[in-house]
């Protein structure tokens, strides 16, 4: 044999090692491939006479038993195998990777698909997330759920919610992640921005009507984190305490009342509760939310870390895992078979899947839907509406604002944020809008030739106080970006990472900038971009303007420049109380393993302990004033069962039109158990014109009143005398007061509360 064959020899033997290591290695990872391949070419087609999908009539509104009839009879021609297909995403680790890494695609770019089952025509779950619009493709981005809810305005957040619903049909998705009701009960919670406050009535309210406009396009919503995910960089470890009272009453109520509201389903979250994670917790999804409010929408787990044990959560209730089978895979199957999981539990998960699946896909549609919805003009201007809605006044010293652009020559715009594209975290609810109009943008565009702008970003602290001295008013804007605060997903490369704030207040450098530069011109303006409350004790006394601009979205330069120059007066409240002191705010600890959330927190907190926060919650100012006269109730009593109606006189006692949040509290001074001193129990937003007053009605029902009884397990509402509170904001001295009495003990609605 000559060294030539010798070596041919060696090169063939080489390659057939090649190839069959390859081959192997396809078939190893397709083996193991999890996904049941229900939806593969190997798939037989359904005979004629076998019930489909595609049988079910479309275009019309079916009943809750038309539809429970039309999933039974599906569920009855399913294989165990596709019934537990259902349960799960249909992709791959290894497709997101490819996603990702060969396709160059961002996360989420196109719908997320769950439970294909192309042999009996049940179209999938197409999932994008939200809240800040559609993070599929580049869609709109509105401001973050937090500044819609300062905003205080139903209607808006119905808006968004149909635009959002247009955005996800016109770009084949059907189901939104955007319905965020994680209750904020510290402000450094990285994700506080996706949220709409502190207080559970409003989270409920805001929500619901985000709500009702995305499921108008029969695009099913989703409320998520379920429950008490109130913790970023922990949120995949900590184990949160909780008495039952608590949970009920604080953590819960925002969750009910979207379920009462009709959403279809919700996602449970990362953490533990009481010792087991949300999405193994049986307590919480079958007992609570099944069981006690009835829900009959599907449960979905949260994304890649939020289930551990397969069996366990299927048979707590977890319905379908998302977005790859890393437990509802061939070995759970296996298990089912094994009759280590029963075969009620995957029934009752396929049948509330198709249920949704039926009820929201075979409806008729109130419009058709085309690429030209997504980012349209009517979106847009709607993204700087809900921006301008948002702002919050907070300081106007003097009538500082709004500017004259008549009078302004020499603008200084001054601070890193505000030549940046900040429109919020960069986790999964990053949108990726066309363009961003930033604060610098926003402020030359509205002042076009009639001003000059000048631009510091504020490293060079002598010459942005030169610019400042210069100039006829001067804007500093001043807060976080992403790196700050965000959703913490560890194997991001920072900083990107996201998670918890470090910090209250200001960066020390930024605080810095504005002590240096406010004493170098009078009409200094600090406008702070962030997704909570920030702190600003150790600078606020210097400037004579403050306003809340929230991460404010692709528009919200334009909003920005709108609002200090007064073509939009600001209507904007607080969701967040401000404290003056962080030990105003109850403890917090980023990296905990096991915490205990309290009955307080908030305004709650603040009243109980005699706090006097920096700017309490509800509050904001406007241009002009309003005063509130004449509150009166309907009756001096009420039964348990019963309602009020409640009135106020609402004038405009100012210069100027405007918009003012009427907040309606109900307060407990002679309950028997404790209480908190008062809670939000309704709000509505007002237009005045200037001198202009009207009445505003509110219905307050005794139930509303109610505390949870956990000897009981029921809602009580105690036979005593209350309180009605209304005015512009939480703190005592905005606020009228009136009383009634509850005529008789009894308790109500049961283990529900609506
Ligand atoms: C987040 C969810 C999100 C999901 C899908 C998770 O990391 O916690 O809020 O809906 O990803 O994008």
């Amino acid at each position: 044999m000559t060294i030539k064959k010798a070596l041919r020899w060696i090169v063939t033997a080489i390659t057939a090692l090649i190839v069959v290591l390859i081959v192997g290695l396809a078939l190893f990872i397709w083996l193991s491939y999890p996904k049941l391949s229900t939806d593969s070419v190997f798939v037989r087609p359904a005979g004629r006479d076998v019930f489909k999908f595609t049988d079910i009539p479309r275009g019309r509104e079916l009943t809750p038993q038309q539809i429970d009839q039309y999933a039974e009879k599906l569920l009855a021609e399913m294989t165990l195998a596709e019934k537990v297909h259902q349960m799960s995403g249909d992709i791959w680790l290894w497709d997101l990777v490819r996603l990702i890494t060969v396709e160059k695609k961002k996360y989420n770019d196109h719908a997320i698909l769950a439970g294909n089952n192309r042999r009996l025509g049940i179209p999938p779950l197409a999932f994008s997330d939200g809240p800040r619009g559609v993070v599929m493709n580049h869609s709109t981005c509105f401001p973050v759920a937090m500044a819609r809810g300062a905003s205080w305005d139903l209607d808006l957040q119905r808006r968004i919610g149909d635009a959002i619903g247009q955005e996800i049909r016109a770009q084949g998705g059907n189901f939104y992640g955007g319905l965020c009701i994680n209750l904020l009960r510290h402000p450094a919670w990285g994700r506080a921005q996706e949220t709409y406050g502190e207080d559970p009535f409003l989270l409920g309210e805001m929500a619901v009507a985000l709500m009702q406009g995305v499921q108008r396009h029969n695009v099913m919503g989703c409320a998520k984190h379920y429950a008490m995910n109130s913790i970023e960089t922990a949120r995949f470890q900590v184990d949160v305490q909780v008495d039952e009272r608590t949970l009920r009453e604080v953590y819960l109520p925002h969750f009910e009342r979207l379920v009462e509201a009709g959403v279809a389903a919700v996602m449970s979250s990362y953490n533990k509760v009481r010792g087991d994670y949300c999405g193994e917790n049986a307590y919480l999804l079958r007992k609570v939310l099944k069981e006690d409010w009835g829900f009959r929408g599907f449960v979905m787990s949260d994304f890649f870390q939020g289930v551990y044990d397969g069996k366990k959560a299927a048979k707590a209730g977890l319905d379908v895992e998302m977005p790859v089978p890393l437990q509802f895979g061939r070995p759970f199957l296996a298990a089912v078979e094994r009759g280590e999981v029963p075969r009620e539990a995957i029934d009752e998960a396929a049948r509330r899947i198709l249920r949704r699946k039926i009820e929201y896909l075979t409806r008729s549609d109130p419009m058709r839907y085309d690429a030209s919805l997504v980012v349209s003009k009517e979106h847009t201007e709607l993204a700087r509406e809900a921006a301008e809605r948002s702002m919050v006044l907070l300081k106007n010293e003097g009538g500082l604002l709004p500017l004259d652009k008549a009078k302004l020559k020499t603008l200084a715009v001054i601070g890193r944020l505000a030549d940046i594209e900040d429109t919020g975290d960069h986790g999964s609810s990053r949108v990726y809008p066309p363009y961003v109009v930033t604060p610098l943008a926003g402020l030359r565009r509205y002042l076009g030739a009639s001003a000059n702008v000048v631009y510091e970003n504020g490293a060079d602290l002598a010459r942005a106080k030169q610019s400042a001295k210069n100039a006829d008013a001067v804007i500093i804007v001043a807060g976080y970006d992403y790196s700050d605060e965000g959703e913490y997903i560890p194997q991001q490369p920072l900083p990107e990472r996201g998670g918890d704030r470090t910090s209250l207040g200001l960066h020390p450098q930024e605080a810095e900038l504005v002590r240096a530069v406010a004493p170098e011109n009078p009409r200094t303006i600090v406008v702070l971009v962030g997704g909570s409350a920030i702190m600003m004790e150790e600078w606020k006394e210097k400037v004579d303007g403050i306003l809340m601009a929230w991460y404010s979205g692709m528009e919200g330069g334009t909003a920005l420049a709108r609002i200090l120059f007064g073509d939009v007066n600001p209507s904007g409240k607080l969701t967040v109380t401000i404290p003056s002191d962080p030990a105003q705010l109850p403890p917090f600890d980023p990296h905990a393993q096991s915490i205990e959330y309290g009955y307080y927190h908030g305004y709650t907190l603040a009243d109980k302990k005699g706090y006097k926060p920096a700017f309490p919650f509800g509050y904001g100012l406007s241009y002009t004033t309003f005063k509130y006269s004449n509150l009166r109730l309907s009756a001096p009593q009420v039964a348990p069962d019963g309602a009020l109606a409640v009135t106020v006189d609402v004038s405009n006692t100012g210069a100027r039109a405007g918009e003012e949040v009427v907040e309606l509290y109900v307060g407990f001074p002679h309950a028997g158990v404790d209480r908190p001193l008062k809670l939000l129990r309704g709000f509505t937003k007002v237009a005045l014109g200037r001198g202009e007053k009207k009445t505003v009605a509110f219905t307050l029902r005794a139930r509303d009143l109610a505390y949870y009884d956990p000897q009981a397990g029921r809602w009580r509402v105690e036979p005593v005398s209350h309180e009605v509170l209304v005015g512009g904001s939480s703190r005592p001295a905005d606020l009228l007061k009136a009383s009634f009495r509850v005529t008789a003990a009894q308790a109500v609605g049961g283990t529900t509360l609506r």
